[in-house]
């Protein structure tokens, strides 16, 4: 008898975390003009664990989005501005030497909080993208042959700007699988611009309606995560998933297609489309995923883990249009 009290009371809670999850989507959609997708792609990324790289032109709203979702979250956040002399310590933080303890003592950087927004993280030095990298694949950072551990949630946002390339550096591909998802931002159209217009105008001349949005504490992330994972993915999905995964590796089945990638994902794609998939379903307030949920999300999270051959690549080709190819073609059954 108590056990079944709990459990209605336990399904409650998770109905309304899940509504909440829905207002925080329509307070980010509001103050973001036409940028939907790039919300719902943020949302998965906190859902699903995963980081974000977020690809495009300046003045795309890129830095405004981590900051709306930084103040719909109640979550220690972080900024790091990239630039080519930034060091690796800058980042996870340096041991100072304490004289009246005779100790050194570690003083964590910004990498130690739960949102990292890392601004234009092309124009970091390696060792640095490497340092942050190997963070968020291990989630924690050793410094002087102490680990520590980095906060739960933990989430890094990083920009990239496509159209510098002097004084930049290249993210290293192999490690790139890192990001859950890779998002890129497109100038909007001229109906899109004029309602950009209208809203900073409006907040210029303090006219932004304050929010009455509760920001979402690290407890409920914790539970709608465990929610969004226990969204039913069937057999007939998941097989979808590996075949839409696979058919890069497979040159007997698609030829046209396969032959234009060097390195196909690996099973860190697998398993990212179906973590996110799950996320996505959740959004949307389902309780299964659907063949649609893989097929949206397939291009953000396998382009950047596919490497296009040379001669793909010389003919003007992008990862991202070679997975629409395979979306084509690979059918949910
Ligand atoms: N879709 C949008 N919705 C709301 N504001 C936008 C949008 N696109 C651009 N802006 C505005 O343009 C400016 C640049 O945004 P910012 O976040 O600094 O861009 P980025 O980080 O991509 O270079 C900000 O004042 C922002 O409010
Ligand atoms: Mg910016």
């Amino acid at each position: 008898m108590r056990a079944d009290a709990g459990f209605h009371a336990e399904q409650h809670d998770d109905v309304s975390v899940q509504a909440r999850f829905g207002d925080l989507k329509t307070f980010l959609e509001d103050r973001l003009v036409g940028a939907s997708l790039l919300v719902e792609r943020l949302l998965i990324g906190l859902l699903a664990g995963g980081h974000l790289l977020v690809e495009g032109s300046p003045g795309l709203a890129k830095t405004r989005a981590v900051k709306l979702l930084s103040q719909g979250v109640h979550a220690p956040f972080a900024r790091i501005q990239c630039t080519p002399d930034l060091m690796p310590a800058d980042l996870t933080g340096t041991s100072i030497w304490r004289p009246d303890s005779g100790t050194f003592e570690f003083v964590p950087g910004p990498i130690f909080h739960s949102l990292v927004l890392v601004d234009e993280i092309n124009r970091a030095p390696p060792k640095v993208q490497s340092a942050l990298l190997e963070a968020m694949a291990e989630t924690q950072v050793t410094a002087a042959g102490v680990t520590h551990v980095l906060p739960d949630p933990f989430m890094v946002v990083a920009t990239q700007n496509p159209i510098e390339h002097e004084g930049t550096f290249p993210l290293p591909e192999a490690q790139l699988d890192r990001f859950m998802l890779k998002v890129e931002v497109t100038l909007p159209d001229a109906a899109t611009e004029r309602r950009i217009l209208d809203l900073v105008e409006g907040e210029a001349a303090g006219e932004q309606n304050a929010s009455t949005l509760a920001p979402i504490g690290a407890a409920e992330i914790g539970q709608a995560r465990a929610a969004a994972m226990r969204v039913f993915l069937s057999p007939a999905v998941k097989d979808y998933i590996v075949r839409l995964v696979t058919a890069a590796r497979r040159p007997d089945l698609h030829p046209a297609i396969a032959s234009k990638i060097e390195h196909p994902a690996s099973p860190r794609g697998t398993l990212a489309l179906a973590t996110a998939a799950k996320a996505r379903a959740y959004l949307a307030g389902r309780d299964h995923v659907l063949p649609q949920d893989v097929a949206d999300l397939a291009a953000d999270i396998l382009s950047h883990r596919t490497i296009l051959t040379w001669r793909a690549l010389a003919d003007g080709q992008t990862p991202r249009r070679v997975i629409g190819e395979f979306l084509d073609v690979v059918h949910p059954v």
